[in-house]
């Protein structure tokens, strides 16, 4: 038995933030987006064609922290007439820091005793959100969860309710072709992550695994020709429509044990989300290499074979873009990493894993016996 839901409108095409107008429909809008002159010029181009936003809150970095989304919620808090609607022009960290704005309401005790406690899961009722997402890489224009980030306390965060679905969003490639070549590979790895995520896990379905073999196949197939091509519309429409279906895949299942593994690797060890999450799928494939059903057979339609066979695959694919599948070269030792995959076994994401820790220890040539290790 299974069930597949996303209620999520996008739509998609060059040249589609110019629907942005239509979508705000001459609703009291807030923007959220970066502080960069790209993104205030489209914020300028949008004021001109649907009036003046409510609010603008650009001053977002890059993992977004609570410390930082307490003081931004407190604008909203100080306005006459919040919005109605909250426009989100960014990637990820645009996408999320929105999404925490639109369920505190300007009330940012309300969420946090949420996001901490699951405390007030009735009566949170967020702001219809936009997205329009400028990284192919979260997919979180179609999910309805969003990551914050306590660097102080060493900790994430996940934000996850029903209600921050996106109404609506615009997936522009054409956004995306400022995006440097460093950035393009972690937020294209991001979303490789997100559709193998969706397959070694316990939610995994037929249409998440539809949507995950189709996004894999379509980053494997592109990546590579994008980093030697920045500019090439073509292929940033081709990276964008992956990432989103990643976002459908993994929105029904959630990500499991490469992003779960990755979160304390980014806190303590400073590497971009995007690779602290990926750099892991081949060991992980390994690992999985003895589980039967959807897994087995979304990874034999993506790399037309299963184990060793698509590891290797993964490998030679992550080291021709710079990108070292081993955990040594990020600065992780061996007993850090026994650690880790103890730490992300048990964590909210780990448990999602369909595979073992016996069997993760053992592909990371961390077994007993090392010479159990899979070669
Ligand atoms: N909600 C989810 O389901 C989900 C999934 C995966 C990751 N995340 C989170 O998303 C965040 C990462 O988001 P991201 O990878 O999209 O990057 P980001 O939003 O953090 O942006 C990184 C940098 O890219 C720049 N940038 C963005 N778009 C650009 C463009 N079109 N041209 C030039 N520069 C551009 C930004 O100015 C910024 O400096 C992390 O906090 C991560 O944990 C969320
Ligand atoms: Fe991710």
């Amino acid at each position: 038995m299974w069930t597949y839901r996303n209620p999520v409108q996008v739509r998609f095409g060059s040249g589609i933030f110019s629907d942005l107008p239509t979508a705000i429909a001459g609703r009291r809008y807030a923007l959220i987006t970066y502080p960069d002159d790209y993104f205030r010029a489209l914020a300028a181009d949008l004021g001109g064609k649907a009036g003046a936003p409510a609010l603008v809150i650009d001053d977002i970095a890059p993992n977004p922290d609570i410390r930082l989304l307490a003081e931004q919620t407190a604008r909203f808090a100080a306005l006459q007439d919040q919005p109605e609607v909250i426009v989100a022009l960014g990637g990820g960290s645009v996408i999320d820091s929105a999404k925490v704005f639109a369920a505190a309401r300007g009330d940012f005790a309300a969420m946090e005793a949420f996001l901490k406690k699951r405390a007030g899961a009735e009566t949170l009722r967020p702001l219809p959100l936009i997205a329009v997402p400028t990284t192919a890489g979260t997919g979180s224009e179609v999910t309805c969860w969003g990551t914050v980030w306590d660097a102080e306390g060493g900790n994430k965060f996940s934000l996850a309710h029903g209600g921050l679905y996106p109404e609506v969003s615009l997936v522009d490639p054409a956004l995306m072709v400022g995006k440097p070549r460093g950035l393009t590979i972690q937020t294209g790895l991001d979303a490789l992550s997100h559709s193998l995520e969706s397959l070694w896990n316990r939610s995994a379905n037929p249409v998440s695994m539809a949507h995950a073999v189709a996004a894999a196949r379509g980053v494997i197939a592109t990546l590579p020709r994008l980093v030697a091509d920045l500019a090439n519309v073509d292929l940033r429409a081709d990276m964008a429509r992956a990432a989103t279906l990643a976002g459908f895949a993994f929105s029904n299942t959630k990500t499991a044990i490469a992003h779960s593994l990755s979160y304390p690797i980014t806190l303590r060890h400073d590497v971009p989300h995007g690779i602290a999450c990926s750099f892991s799928l081949p060991m992980i494939i390994r690992s999985v290499a003895d589980q039967g059903g959807i897994c087995a057979e979304g990874i034999q339609a993506i790399f037309g074979a299963t184990g060793n066979a698509a590891a290797a695959q993964l490998e030679e694919f992550l080291k021709k873009l710079g990108v070292s599948p081993n955990f040594h070269d990020y600065g992780v030792d061996d007993a850090e990493f026994r650690e880790l995959v103890d730490l992300a076994i048990g964590g909210e994401r780990g448990q999602n894993f369909i595979g073992s820790k016996e069997s993760l220890l053992a592909a990371a040539r961390l077994g007993a016996d090392p010479r159990k290790a899979v070669a």
